[in-house]
């Protein structure tokens, strides 16, 4: 364990941007990170976990301790004829343990592949894909808090986990660093295939069963998402926004064409790549930095951007936004610094 000085994070971030961390260290094992937490170094400065950065917008250089988890193990920790319970570290890559479970044909995560990042993030942002969130698997997060080094197992319930949201987004936020995850999957064949067309899809490219799936699903995500080795992006950059529907109502008798989904009685979500689009945002290039042609939730950074004109950029469309329909976007991405 070494604390490594002025660290480029360019690894750590699918943005590529190119910032620098004051101090960067990893860790294997739980005492290590004990270990660091009780460090000098750390006492006196801020510190930030992050996995592969595919959620994190970095505005300048990270003057703090950056601390990167390397605890990779897949342990199977109960298991009956119809299920099994995995204990995950939170430095496996997210999608290695998606493919770790379609191979040994475990279903439940399958929805979720090629999501970009770490099992410790995927815990704080609750991730979800095609009709399915991480809480839908998981029944445990142990952590260790920053504060004092004491390790917590939380339930699934006490993460209040919500779309992208969870205890670790808010009451708890930068208090815990994530040790590993504990899920259930099923080793019946259960399939949520209820997402727009995705049975279609699936059933175009073979029958139902978890390689294809995964497969079908990749290839959905390969043809809108750019991949973050060809060009710097997080994913979707804003949520989808949650509507009254007095404003819903509004909205689709200005647009009767609006994209929306039903939440409850009183709420509906509209795609926030929608919502871009119409304001004329998708494709345009400002600089170095822009909208994705495909997906016009996505930011990219075709390199060389600053955090801050990704920033930027994201300002402009969400004040357009607000301007032609009265919603405020939110992010998704953590802005750092
Ligand atoms: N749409 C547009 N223009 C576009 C793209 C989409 O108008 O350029 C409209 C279409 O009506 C489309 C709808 O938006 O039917 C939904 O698009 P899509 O299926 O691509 O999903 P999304 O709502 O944009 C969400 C997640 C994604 C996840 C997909 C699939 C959020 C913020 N994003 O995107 O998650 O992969 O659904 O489930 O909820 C991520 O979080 O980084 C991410 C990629």
């Amino acid at each position: 364990m070494k604390f490594y000085q002025h660290q480029s994070l360019k690894k750590y971030n699918t943005f590529g941007l190119d910032v620098y961390a004051m101090y960067f260290v990893e860790y294997g094992s739980e005492d290590e990170l004990l270990e660091i937490l009780s460090s000098e170094v750390v006492s006196k400065n801020p510190l930030l976990a992050v996995g592969q950065g595919s959620n994190l917008l970095f505005l300048k250089d990270f003057d703090g301790v950056v601390v990167h988890s390397a605890l990779k193990g897949i342990t199977r920790i109960e298991e009956t004829e119809d299920s099994v319970v995995l204990e995950v570290g939170s430095g496996v890559v997210w999608d290695d343990l998606v493919e770790h479970c379609v191979q040994h044909g475990w279903h439940g995560i399958e929805n979720l592949s090629l999501i970009p990042g770490e099992v410790g993030a995927s815990a704080i942002q609750n991730i979800g894909a095609y009709g399915v969130e991480l809480k839908d698997v998981l029944q445990k997060v142990k952590a260790v808090r920053i504060a004092d080094g004491e390790t917590k197992i939380f339930t699934c319930e006490d993460c209040r986990y919500g779309y992208r949201e969870s205890i670790f987004k808010k009451e708890l936020k930068g208090q815990y660093i994530i040790l590993s995850i504990i899920i259930k999957l099923s080793k019946k064949q259960v399939f949520n295939l209820t997402y727009h067309h995705l049975e279609k899809e699936v059933l175009q490219r073979g029958e139902i069963n978890l390689r294809n799936v995964r497969d079908t699903i990749i290839a959905i995500r390969e043809s809108k998402l750019p991949n973050p080795k060809d060009i710097g992006n997080a994913g979707s950059f804003f949520m989808n926004p949650v509507v009254n529907r007095k404003k819903f109502e509004d909205l689709r008798s200005a647009y009767p064409q609006i994209p929306h989904y039903f939440i409850s009685d009183t709420q509906e979500k509209i795609p926030a790549a929608w919502l871009i689009e119409q304001c004329g945002w998708k494709g345009k290039r400002v600089g170095n930095v822009g909208v994705y042609a495909h997906q016009a939730l996505v930011l990219v950074n075709y390199g060389g951007a600053s955090g801050q004109e990704i920033a930027d950029l994201a300002y402009q469309i969400q004040a357009d936004v607000d301007a032609k329909f009265g919603i405020k976007l939110i992010p998704e991405v953590n802005f750092i610094g």
